[in-house]
């Protein structure tokens, strides 16, 4: 068994942590954030993840699962240093290295002879050498490996796609190396694909590009559905069938969201500009997407009547999508926060969201149920699609 550092104790780092640790590895995993390393230590889980907590718990007791507070403390005696630290847009549309480039520098000095570092976090093609780069320049040892090892798992399902991955991918130019990442998969039942290291980011951001694609199709396919009078929902559930299309994100609604899709489209479009192609099919799935955000608010303005102002408004969800406290990016606030901006009531019903403020949106209302979000509405806009709005009892 190896010795395993994960740095970043967020969305991905948690799971792939806990997910090691099960299956029997030593790892000790990393953050910034003292108070976040303080309630993991505990077993007590900061993020919303079916599953994870019993996990996370079971580690710790077992002593194969650690928490502490900066990577350099965890990379020390690592075998592997798994780096899954945030991969934010910047003001160009790429990927900000930043915090990969901060945390690699940090740790280059402590890695021990043999060590490899794998980049988790989504980064664009080119990063694997980037990352080599710093690691030499900040003083790591010569014989300290770099592979891509993106991270596929999607929020809500965090625990069984990361025990149970659809693949595995790993980029790296050195065969060794490749084969001793692979060797920490062994347990799990998933195919393998060991490629180069472009290929492997490029694998990635392919993989959310599509996703999106998805997405933005069959948002475009509702808009005209309903300029037609056909049902998209009996329209989508005829295509879903078809093996070759499939059900997966095939659901209309406000737009994709989240902390990956918006920052993964721009950042691969960032890429083909830089390389001289023009994507046209991705700039039209990312101007879909920010069209659908504002043709939930002009849906609303109409269902008011004409005018926003002084309309009270109920709303059913704010996270990004179902089953996960994240509201990065998320569509539902893009349309609150317009709502409020046009000057309507706004009362919200969300069954995990966080306080609204820490992100930013105030003068909104939040309610215990969804039923209460529509008291005295004139209009209700479901905006996420969480299981308990399907139950309702809509007459009431
Ligand atoms: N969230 C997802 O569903 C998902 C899925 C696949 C891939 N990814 C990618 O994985 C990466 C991480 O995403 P996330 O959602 O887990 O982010 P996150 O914000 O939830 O977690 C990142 C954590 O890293 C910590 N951190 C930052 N710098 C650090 C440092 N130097 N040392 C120690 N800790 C540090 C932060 O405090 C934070 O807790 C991103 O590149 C993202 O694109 C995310």
């Amino acid at each position: 068994m190896s010795s395993i550092a994960v740095i970043g104790a967020g969305y991905v780092g948690i799971p792939t942590a806990a997910c090691f640790a099960h299956y029997g590895h030593d790892v000790v995993c990393a953050d910034v954030d003292e108070d976040r390393v303080r309630l993991l230590s505990k077993g007590e889980v900061p993020i919303l993840e079916e599953g994870l907590s019993a996990l996370v718990l079971e580690c710790v007791e077992a002593g194969r699962l650690r928490f502490v507070v900066g990577a350099t403390e965890a990379a020390r005696d690592a075998d592997f240093v798994f780096l899954c630290v945030p991969t934010p847009q910047s003001e160009t549309g790429a990927a900000d290295l930043s915090f990969v480039e901060s945390a690699a520098a940090e740790i280059a000095p402590v890695l021990k002879a043999g060590a490899v570092v794998v980049n988790k976090s989504t980064m664009p093609v080119g990063s694997t050498d980037f990352v080599g780069r710093v690691l030499q320049e900040s003083g790591a040892v010569s014989t300290v490996g770099v592979a891509s090892n993106p991270e596929f798992l999607r929020q809500g399902q965090a625990v069984r796609d990361t025990l149970k991955p659809h693949r595995v991918v790993i980029g790296c130019d050195d065969t060794e190396v490749a084969v001793r990442v692979s060797q920490l998969y062994r347990d799990i039942q998933a195919p393998l694909l060991v490629t180069d290291p472009a290929s492997a980011e490029m694998i990635k951001y392919a993989s959310n590009a599509f996703l999106a694609a998805k997405i933005s199709f069959v948002n475009s396919m509702a808009n005209l559905c309903e300029a037609v009078d056909a049902d998209v929902r009996e329209v989508v559930l005829g295509m879903g069938y078809d093996p070759r299309i499939g059900f997966e994100v095939l659901h209309p609604g406000p737009g994709y969201g989240g902390s990956c899709f918006p920052k993964d489209t721009a950042a691969l479009l960032h890429t083909a500009d830089q390389a001289g192609y023009d994507f046209q099919l991705l700039r039209s799935v990312i101007d879909v997407n920010r069209l659908q955000r504002d043709r939930m608010v002009e849906k609303l303005r109409v269902a008011a009547g004409g005018a926003l102002s002084g309309v009270p408004i109920g709303v059913w969800g704010l996270t990004f999508k179902a089953n996960t406290d994240d509201m990065r990016d998320s569509p539902a606030l893009y349309v609150v926060r317009h709502l409020v901006e046009a000057g309507a009531q706004v009362r919200a019903y969300d069954p995990v969201a966080r306080d609204l403020e820490d992100v930013g949106v105030t003068g909104v209302e939040r309610t215990r149920d969804a039923y209460e979000a529509a008291d005295g509405a004139s209009v209700v806009a479901l905006l996420t699609e969480w299981d308990e709005f399907r139950w309702l009892a809509f007459g009431r």
